[in-house]
């Protein structure tokens, strides 16, 4: 059974972990190794964990990111952020052999790749879909963009698996295409075996508007400001066809046609 299959419905539990190796990859972004083996063996792709703030900086909330590796033997996990304010700049300053408390593994991820399944990130969108990515040798592709170069943060030795091949757009022409994630998929959408998507919410609604007129089936990671991150404050409600439901708790997953998203 895959690890897809095999770890849903897991428990999400709170470990104190010890930070390895920090990468500050482009100015602005951080790429952080954290030794958390309950959660690495057990999270799958387009799940999440909350990393709490070291105690001088009680009672902050701990903030969500999406895991962006998970290494069963070494029981290690990595996480890709965009420093922007203060929590992550606290993250940030933790030195490897720090302790940083976490929870996790939180939330529903995506289902198994189907072969040609097409991926679309954008900017930090690209976390949860780099581990989506690495869970098959399925030929699929990577539709990746951003604003401008400097805002396609992951390193592109990350991206380098068998069967993957990796599509990019930039708004200013500064790397790949000149245009959108959005202009891309329409060129490939009549080809795709289904969509897999997360970054800002325009893209999500346009990708999701694509993929009905193509018939294919779409999920969308959606993002929401978190506070408990387990379903109980009501704090990360998304509006959808039968109500609203909870991002963190019922999602970040959804299937698109399950969620209404803004323009
Ligand atoms: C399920 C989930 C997974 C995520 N995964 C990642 C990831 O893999 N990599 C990554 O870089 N970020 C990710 N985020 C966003 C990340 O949690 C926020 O950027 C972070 O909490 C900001 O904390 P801060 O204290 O530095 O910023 P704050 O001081 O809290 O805010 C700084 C700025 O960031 C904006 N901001 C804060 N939180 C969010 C949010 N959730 N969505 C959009 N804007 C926000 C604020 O409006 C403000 O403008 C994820 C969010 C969710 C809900
Ligand atoms: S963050 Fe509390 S319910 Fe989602």
């Amino acid at each position: 059974m895959s690890r897809l299959n095999k770890q849903r419905g897991a428990k999400p539990k709170q470990e104190n972990c010890l930070v390895g190796n920090k990468q500050i990859i482009a100015p602005g972004y951080c790429r952080l190794t954290l030794y958390a083996p309950l959660i690495a063996r057990e999270v799958y792709p387009g799940q999440f964990v909350e990393v709490y703030m070291p105690p001088e900086h009680q009672p902050m909330l701990p903030r969500p990111f999406s895991v962006y590796k998970a290494n069963q033997k070494t029981g290690e996990i990595v996480i890709l952020f965009e420093i922007k304010g203060q929590g992550t700049r606290l993250i940030t300053a933790a030195e490897p052999g720090a302790t940083l408390k976490l929870l996790g593994p939180l939330g529903h991820g995506f289902p198994e790749l189907p072969s040609d399944a097409v991926l679309v990130a954008g900017g930090m969108g690209i976390a949860p879909l780099v581990f989506l990515a690495s869970s098959t040798d399925l030929p699929r592709t990577l539709i990746y963009g951003a604003p401008t170069v400097a805002q396609l943060a992951c390193p592109s030795s990350d991206l380098d698996m068998p069967g993957l091949t990796i599509l990019e757009a930039t708004e200013d022409g500064s790397k790949g295409d000149q245009g959108t994630t959005v202009d891309l998929l329409i060129r490939c959408i009549n080809n795709v075996g289904a969509v897999f998507a997360c970054g800002p919410s325009p893209m999500l609604q346009a990708v999701k508007k694509i993929s009905d007129r193509a018939a294919v089936k779409a999920w969308v990671s959606v993002e929401e400001r978190m506070a408990c991150g387990i379903g109980a404050c009501v704090g990360c409600a998304v509006a959808t066809p039968g109500g609203y439901k909870r991002v963190c708790k019922d999602g970040p997953v959804f299937a698109a046609e399950e969620v209404i998203l803004s323009e």
